[in-house]
């Protein structure tokens, strides 16, 4: 059930055969510049990785079908001890052609010279038109040379988007894809707990987000899937909340969206929970509404449902919560058709997620419909509730709380597994886990 070389040649074959006949090219992800000669953390084309497994840069997979059958090359840079000596070892070449299931490997600094051969008699060219744009432009001036050599009759004409090709592959996870995401939730699980325990007034955001990034490191997950979201009090209102450099205040909930990547695997997961360990009655009350609606959508998940169902079921509930509690007026019915409930939940039910936190995998097929659940899909289910402190529309009490709880699901033939159920998320296991912390004001 390992991802091992198999997996990945598997992969490859899956996509050629989706092709009748040209190149693709899918290169690896290249560098982003920090500052002057500083870089950002390196992290590789999830695509890439997806077709064979290698988290190096600098390098490239060429795939191709013609008449005469498919050939699979890989470009990878060669071994150099000086350029070890700075940026780590390289696998190189030879070890290359040991390792992957490719029937050719070569040292990156041939790319031009050998792609110029190979693409002599190519009409159709797959390529990431959208992303890359630097490997774009490069392998335009290479076929714009092809084109105007009069020697060369057929040359790259077509140029083809192939992300569509791989995204639909990446929708249906295999066996081996979902111990990776169990893995990476089984770290994150630790962490979010780890915080809930720790989480007292006084403390920094940031300081949070540390322990929670400290269990990742310490538990084998190289990063984050997501820059951590750790947000007290009224901070759980700006969705994507990444400053994390407020103080904890006793009596507030504080909303972390933490997930950890486990050998290039995301997890998504959001709980909010009492700084002081106790939730308020108000606090309590907005909770328990939000996690009814969530288990209500997660109950929902099987094959064949639509996205857009689960998120008209969660608006259809959350409304309905929000009435009971006095936040909106009137009937679910009105206060859906005239949208006065996404003031306080306006993003979706959920998203894809594998390789990506936000996977990239379509939601609608070639034709536009939107798809339905199935088996081996994975999807994330994160209602939440968002009142502004200032919202004098709301009985003062629910001023400034952000709740969302978040949860990865796969769709099983029969339903769905939660693949998250074990992190602690009723009041009473957050608030035995919150022990220790007595709110003292
Ligand atoms: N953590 C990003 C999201 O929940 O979509
Ligand atoms: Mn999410
Ligand atoms: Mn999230």
């Amino acid at each position: 059930m390992s991802m091992d070389e198999a997996c990945y040649a598997q992969r490859r074959k899956r996509l050629l055969d989706q092709i009748e006949e040209g190149v693709i090219l899918i290169p690896a992800a290249t560098h982003c510049m920090r500052s002057n000669d500083t870089e950002y953390p390196f992290r590789q084309n999830s695509h890439f990785y997806y077709l064979c497994g290698f988290e190096e840069d600098h390098a490239l997979l060429v795939l191709q079908r013609s008449k005469k059958g498919t050939k699979q090359i890989l470009f990878v840079q060669k071994k150099d001890r000086t350029k070890e000596l700075w940026t780590g070892k390289r696998l190189g070449v030879s070890a290359a052609k040991k390792r992957f299931r490719v029937d050719a490997v070569y040292g990156i600094d041939n790319v031009d010279k050998v792609l110029s051969k190979r693409l002599q008699g190519v009409a159709h060219l797959y390529i990431d038109l959208y992303g890359n744009e630097k490997f774009l432009q490069h392998i335009h001036q290479l076929c714009a040379t092809l084109h105007a050599d009069r020697s060369v009759k057929v040359s790259p004409q077509n140029f083809l988007h192939v992300n569509g090709l791989i995204e639909k592959m990446r929708l249906i996870k295999s066996d081996a894809e979902i111990v990776r995401i169990e893995q990476a939730l089984h770290i994150t699980k630790e962490a979010h707990e780890k915080a809930m325990h720790a989480a007292q007034k006084g403390m920094m955001e940031y300081e949070l987000q540390a322990l929670i990034e400290q269990v990742f490191k310490t538990r084998g997950a190289k990063s984050d899937a997501y820059t951590t979201i750790v947000a007290g009090g009224n901070n759980a209102n700006t969705l994507h909340y990444i400053a994390n450099d407020s103080i904890l205040n006793a009596g507030d909930l504080v909303l972390i969206d933490a997930g950890c990547e486990y050998q290039m695997y995301a997890s998504d997961i959001t709980r909010t929970f009492p700084v002081s360990g106790i939730f308020s009655p108000a606090q309590r009350a907005l909770y328990e509404m939000v996690l009814q609606v969530q288990l209500e959508v997660i109950n929902a998940i099987r094959p064949g449902i639509k996205r857009s169902k689960l998120q008209e079921l969660c608006e259809v509930k959350l409304c309905k919560g929000m009435i009971a509690l006095g936040i909106l007026k009137g009937s679910c019915k009105t206060v859906r058709k005239k949208g006065k409930h996404k003031k306080y939940f306006p993003h979706g039910v959920g998203h894809w997620m594998g390789i990506d936190v936000h996977d990239q995998a379509p939601y609608y097929d070639d034709q536009g419909k939107e798809l339905r659940l199935e088996s081996g899909m994975v999807l994330t289910v994160e209602p939440g509730i968002y009142i502004d402190k200032n919202d004098k529309n709301v009985p003062k009490k629910y001023r400034g709380i952000g709740i969302r709880i978040e949860d990865n699901i796969l769709v099983t033939k029969t339903g769905y597994r939660n693949l998250s159920k074990d992190i602690a998320k009723s009041v009473a296991e957050i608030e035995a886990l919150c022990v220790g912390v007595t709110p003292t004001g």
